[in-house]
């Protein structure tokens, strides 16, 4: 665990993950609330939330994904998911998602650090091709840029902002040496 004044990292385990869903569900429902493009709209429910992250938890559980919490003094208030891609012919790779920061918790540093969390689990399972997209219009964005990401382009009307509007895509890799 690496800790930073009450903020602390660490690796969900398979056998911890079904009891933190509640805690990642409001993290989740409040990115969502703040606009944030995510998968979900505006009218997704609590529940919605919480079937999301089952699955997750499924996935972790399988190991197919490594999933990331960030506390502050105890409590979740961010979390950053590694998939691990199964496929026989992409051995090398994974993608970053949902790298999600709670509104009273951001601009702190807590997405760098998930975001390294992730990159050293990635390198720690072998894994030397990092991939994500988000929101073209998001901090991450910016984020991601400013952590040595490459840029590959944005697709325009990819997904739609929890309001219903249009909201682009941009994708990105990081190759691990
Ligand atoms: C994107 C997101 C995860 C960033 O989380 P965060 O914890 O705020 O990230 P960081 O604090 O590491 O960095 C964000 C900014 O804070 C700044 N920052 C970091 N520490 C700081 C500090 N102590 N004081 C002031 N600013 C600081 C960084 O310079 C960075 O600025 P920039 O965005 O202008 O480059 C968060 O905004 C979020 O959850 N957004 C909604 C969900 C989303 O869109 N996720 C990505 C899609 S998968």
């Amino acid at each position: 665990m690496m800790e930073a004044d009450a903020i602390a990292i660490e690796t969900v385990t398979a056998a911890a993950v079904r009891e933190a869903v509640p805690a990642l569900a409001r993290v989740l429902a409040d990115c969502v609330a703040n606009g944030a493009s995510l998968g979900f709209m505006h009218w997704n429910t609590r529940a919605d939330y919480e079937r999301f992250w089952e699955g997750v938890a499924a996935d972790v559980e399988a190991g197919r994904t490594v999933l990331f919490a960030a506390r502050r003094d105890g409590e979740i208030v961010g979390t950053a998911q590694l998939h691990l891609i199964g496929k026989p012919n992409q051995p090398h790779r994974a993608e970053i998602a949902k790298v999600l920061v709670h509104s009273t918790a951001r601009r702190q540093g807590l997405g760098e650090t998930l975001m390294g969390a992730a990159e050293a689990a990635a390198r720690a399972a072998g894994r030397t091709l990092l991939v994500l997209d988000t929101d073209a219009d998001s901090a991450a964005r910016r984020l991601y840029r400013r952590l040595g990401w490459t840029e590959v382009g944005t697709i325009p009307r990819f997904a739609l902002m929890p309001d219903g509007a249009d909201c682009a895509s941009t994708f990105f890799y990081k190759a691990l040496d």
